[in-house]
């Protein structure tokens, strides 16, 4: 084998299964520039798709994409409105174009609170997917951790009265199961952009043992140079899950 492929397959192991990104900045991007927010979500939009190609084309099984969270209708209301025929255009040019490069979408959220048509178009989306096998794409919107731990409980309980599920059954991987992200892997590496140093109420249960990174990139600004700077740094570090680090060189455990 030339030095080539061994450098070329060196660079692919150890890719995160999953990666998690609050994709955060987009005002202050716009703003630098003495141009409305707004204009910075659809620069925003930019950088989505060539993130979206690199994790696609570089065997990440999934990605997670923050892109509005429950507590967003904070806003004003003429941005939240923005962002919505923001995500609304965005899904209408581009579900073609994720199903013919093989990427299953997939939203999590509290989804009721969109109106009839956005929801369409997401079932659709996700419908047109479903089958798809080269990297799933879940879009966070109307997301909240706080969220999926209360709706995961509203379930359970439902399933309680009827006499499907018994307080003995209650475990953490139960409780997992019942998570919008139940059959997904856990997040590997999570990214936030835009220098904060924060989880605002992004999959908190979830995130129990994901490595953090953080970085001052904006998040127009971020690009495949960028997240592969965040992989080397994931590749970097020693996931112990309560290991001690010789267990882990020793390879005495399976993590
Ligand atoms: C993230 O960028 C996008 C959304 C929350 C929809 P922001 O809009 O939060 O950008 P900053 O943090 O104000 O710069
Ligand atoms: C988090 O960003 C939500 C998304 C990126 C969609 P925010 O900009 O809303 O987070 P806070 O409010 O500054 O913590
Ligand atoms: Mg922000």
């Amino acid at each position: 084998m030339a030095n080539d492929d061994l450098t070329a397959m060196d660079s692919e192991s150890n890719v995160p299964r999953h990666i998690a990104i609050i994709m955060d900045g987009n005002g202050r991007w716009a703003q630098k520039r003495f141009m409305p927010r707004t204009v910075g979500h659809q620069a925003g939009v930019k950088a989505v798709r060539k993130i979206v190609e690199y994790c696609a084309t570089h065997n990440v099984e999934v990605l997670t994409l923050f892109a509005f969270s429950s507590e967003n209708w904070r806003r004003p209301e003429a941005e939240v409105s923005l962002l919505m025929s923001l995500f609304m255009a965005t899904l209408q040019r581009e579900i073609n174009k994720l199903d013919r490069n093989s990427i299953r979408l997939r939203f999590i959220g509290d989804r009721s609170a969109f109106s009839e048509k956005l929801q369409q178009k997401m079932a659709e989306g996700e419908a047109q997917t479903q089958n798809n096998k080269a990297l799933t794409l879940v879009v966070a919107a109307n997301y909240g951790g706080h969220w999926d731990i209360c709706q995961a409980f509203l379930q359970m309980q439902e399933k309680m009265a009827v006499g499907e599920l018994k307080k003995e059954d209650i475990n953490e991987q139960l409780i997992n199961q019942y998570l919008s992200t139940a059959d997904l892997p856990e997040p590997d590496l999570f990214i936030r952009t835009g220098g904060e140093q924060r989880v605002s109420n992004f999959m908190l249960w979830q995130l129990a043992y994901t490595e953090l990174y953080f970085t001052t990139t904006l998040w127009p600004d971020f690009d495949q140079n960028s997240l592969e700077d965040a992989i080397k740094s994931f590749r970097s570090r020693q996931r112990r899950f309560g290991h001690t680090g010789e267990q882990v060189l020793n390879k005495s455990v399976t993590l």
